[in-house]
């Protein structure tokens, strides 16, 4: 199925629904402490994006999703509800936010550790990191799915991780999850070709084990089979002329917002 092209007044709509997601992680790093539960996380941003920028939680009642964010701890894969939990000390923890905002979504996650992390944590959470960045660095016009995949699965095992293979980035706009699906593994060459004015998520799932998942009896909350930590990093994209324009770009990271490959 093909994607949406947005016309440049819905592009315009994916810019600020992604800026206030984007600021909505800028605004929860401070809170990720030792001692603090998910659900105080949960109600921090879920008022900041009620309150402050008059939008809507994405995540909340989304299939009968309870909360307003995600919130995947340690082994947890994706879609972790946010609990009476305290963080401690090594935790690391994926925080996933989607606002909708005018009618239209933004989608950006990333990772933080609690204290000190182990020097595992830290270089799954890098490489998974790199993985995002690396898929990024390859949309343009032209350019395959497959590219992306099999570019992402290649960092991964490369280091020696693996990639979760049942879930995926996605199209996104006036819906949350659009076609196409954009896998994190693959072949080049292969795949829908991108075209100039689509959107799309790339949210690669590393893991330090094996690639093997299960959804616990909430139904919600994907973990490893084997329990080893999972990490995971994304971003909402906009196919440009000459490359790609993150729309979930934060201050603190060293990528360009708009990249040229012309
Ligand atoms: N934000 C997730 C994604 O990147 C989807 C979460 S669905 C929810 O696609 F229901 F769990 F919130
Ligand atoms: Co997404
Ligand atoms: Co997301």
């Amino acid at each position: 199925m093909a994607a949406i092209i947005k016309t440049a007044e819905e592009i315009e709509k994916m810019r600020i629904a992604g800026q206030l997601a984007a600021d909505v992680l800028t605004m929860i790093e401070p809170f990720i402490q030792k001692g603090t539960t998910t659900n105080e996380l949960n109600r921090l941003c879920h008022d900041m994006i009620v309150n402050e920028q008059q939008a809507v939680p994405a995540p909340l009642n989304y299939h009968g999703f309870p909360k307003s964010i995600c919130t995947s701890l340690n082994y947890v894969v994706c879609h972790g509800i946010p609990n009476d939990k305290a963080l401690k000390d090594g935790d690391i923890i994926n925080i996933d936010i989607t606002v909708i905002k005018d009618g239209y979504h933004g989608d950006t996650s990333k990772m933080f550790v609690v204290g000190k992390p182990s020097i595992l944590a830290e270089r799954l959470s890098r490489v998974a990191q790199e993985c995002l960045y690396i898929g990024i660095n390859l949309v343009k016009p032209g350019a395959r799915l497959g590219d992306i995949g099999a570019a992402i699965q290649k960092h991964a095992e490369k280091n020696s991780y693996s990639v979760v293979r049942e879930y995926c980035g996605h199209g996104i706009g006036a819906g949350f999850h659009e076609e196409p699906q954009v896998l994190h593994y693959g072949k080049a060459g292969t795949g829908e070709t991108l075209k100039v004015g689509q959107c799309f998520t790339i949210e690669p799932m590393i893991n330090a084990g094996k690639k093997n998942c299960k959804v616990l009896k909430d139904d919600w909350t994907v973990v490893t089979k084997d329990k080893k930590l999972s990490a995971q990093w994304e971003h909402t994209l906009l196919v440009t002329e000459n490359g790609v324009e993150i729309l979930t770009l934060r201050p603190e990271e060293t990528i360009e917002r708009f990249i040229s490959h012309i």
